[in-house]
């Protein structure tokens, strides 16, 4: 029973919470609710992380599989050299492109993009990367992502550890985690740097 409530509760505060609504409302957005193709992350954990991460204006920050934007839109106000979202499914790439160029999504990095594509197809950005994954495909893809990245040297967050086998595979270690009582509420940072 704990396990099922603490599922309902994550996907609440990631998809429809009042910090939701707030968020999507304030900036005249729409990155709210979940269907069989997306959820996004509660936006207390991507803060949680990108404080984790700190500045890195040399850095391309990547959400693979960035749904309709919410991520990149919290990135963009960090200190990153760019910001790019890659989107399978074509409207929500659409609806992302369109979240990040709302005039109130205040931006620091104002250099975002979103690719409509396959992350398991498309080229790394080149440059020091940052890559944001939030439970987006099986693990096939995240290790063939793993291992590019790791080719290049890059930090990766997964917002939802389950193919962490992928990276370690691939010659990334941890470098930081909330560890908390069971994977949602986990996040974990991962480097391929000493
Ligand atoms: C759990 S949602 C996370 C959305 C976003 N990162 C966030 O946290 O708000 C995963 C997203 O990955 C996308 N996705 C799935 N497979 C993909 C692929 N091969 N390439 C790019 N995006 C993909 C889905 O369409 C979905 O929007």
């Amino acid at each position: 029973m704990g396990e099922i409530l603490a599922y309902w509760r994550w996907r609440w505060q990631a998809a429809g919470s009042a910090a939701c609504v707030a968020f999507d409302e304030g900036l005249g957005v729409d990155t709210a609710g979940w269907t069989l193709d997306y959820e996004p992350a509660a936006i207390a954990d991507v803060e949680e992380i990108l404080d984790h991460l700190g500045d890195r204006p040399d850095a391309t920050f990547v959400d693979l599989g960035c749904g309709k934007g919410r991520v990149l839109i919290l990135a963009a106000r960090r200190r990153f050299r760019r910001v790019v979202g890659v989107e399978i499914v074509p409207s929500l790439a659409s609806t992302a492109r369109w979240n990040v160029q709302r005039p109130d999504a205040l931006r620091r990095s104002h250099d975002i993009a979103v690719v409509e594509g396959d992350a398991g197809a498309l080229p790394l950005p080149l440059g020091p990367l940052v890559l944001f994954l939030y439970n987006p495909f099986e693990a096939s893809i995240v290790a063939s992502v793993a291992r590019r990245a790791g080719a290049v040297g890059a930090t990766i967050v997964l917002a939802y550890p389950r193919e962490e086998k992928a990276l370690l595979d691939a010659g990334f270690r941890e470098v930081a985690r909330r560890g908390a009582s069971d994977l949602f509420d986990d996040w974990r940072v991962y480097s391929t740097m000493p």
